[in-house]
């Protein structure tokens, strides 16, 4: 079975997405809405988290009451734009292990190379959840993925906010158990690979570099 899409439409990030999109939103003003929208989608991505009963004493009594073990998640960023969304997530989930996965799309091919890979250890007892701001060709995703897949997670989800249709179709065939949590699907890419309407580079908006 195919795992399901998950378009988060909640008022808030939506809202925010808006206000991301708007080529005159200013450096701070991006980096500031995308660590709000990423607390705001880590609650739905961790909405089904695996959680256990401790023993722990109210001022009346004694009960067991559930938690959720943080350390079991790893954030997979794939750098650089996967960052924005890294101190957001954290903020809710602080427990977590912090994975990176170096990609860079060449120009011409638009295909994904790899220059970084570091994963906590113990990734087989994980649940890895995979972030990266833009789903555009979907290449950097299934790159990430495949090599993910290799350290043997216990789950793998993947996270962004704005994915293209072909980004989506892409990673869906070649990874048709990996959930997708995305705020948005525009309506396609360009000739160089860029979402549209879209939101611009969301790397260089992020760092102010361009
Ligand atoms: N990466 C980006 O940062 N923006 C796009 O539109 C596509 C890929």
């Amino acid at each position: 079975m195919t795992a399901p899409i998950h378009h988060i439409t909640h008022p808030l990030v939506q809202h925010k997405l808006t206000l991301m999109r708007q080529k005159d939103c200013s450096t701070n003003s991006f980096r500031l809405l995308m660590g709000e929208i990423s607390m705001l989608m880590a609650y739905e991505v961790t909405r089904d988290m695996p959680m256990q009963l401790i023993d722990i004493e109210t001022p009346l009594e004694a009960m067991k009451s559930p938690v959720i073990d943080g350390k079991k998640t790893v954030f997979v960023s794939i750098m650089r734009a996967g960052g924005g969304f890294l101190d957001g997530m954290l903020t809710v989930v602080p427990g977590a292990r912090i994975g990176h996965v170096g990609l860079y799309r060449d120009p011409k091919t638009l295909v994904a190379v790899e220059y970084y890979f570091k994963m906590p250890s113990d990734m087989h007892e994980r649940d890895a959840i995979v972030l990266d701001p833009m789903l555009a060709t979907g290449n950097s995703a299934v790159a990430a993925v495949d090599r993910l897949k290799e350290t043997k997670p216990r789950s793998i989800r993947f996270v962004c906010l704005l994915a293209a249709p072909e980004g989506l179709k892409t990673l869906r065939q070649a990874h048709p158990d990996v959930p997708i949590y995305t705020a948005a699907i525009d309506r396609e890419l360009n000739d160089h690979g860029y979402i549209l309407p879209g939101l611009g580079d969301a790397g260089d908006r992020l760092f102010g570099t361009k």
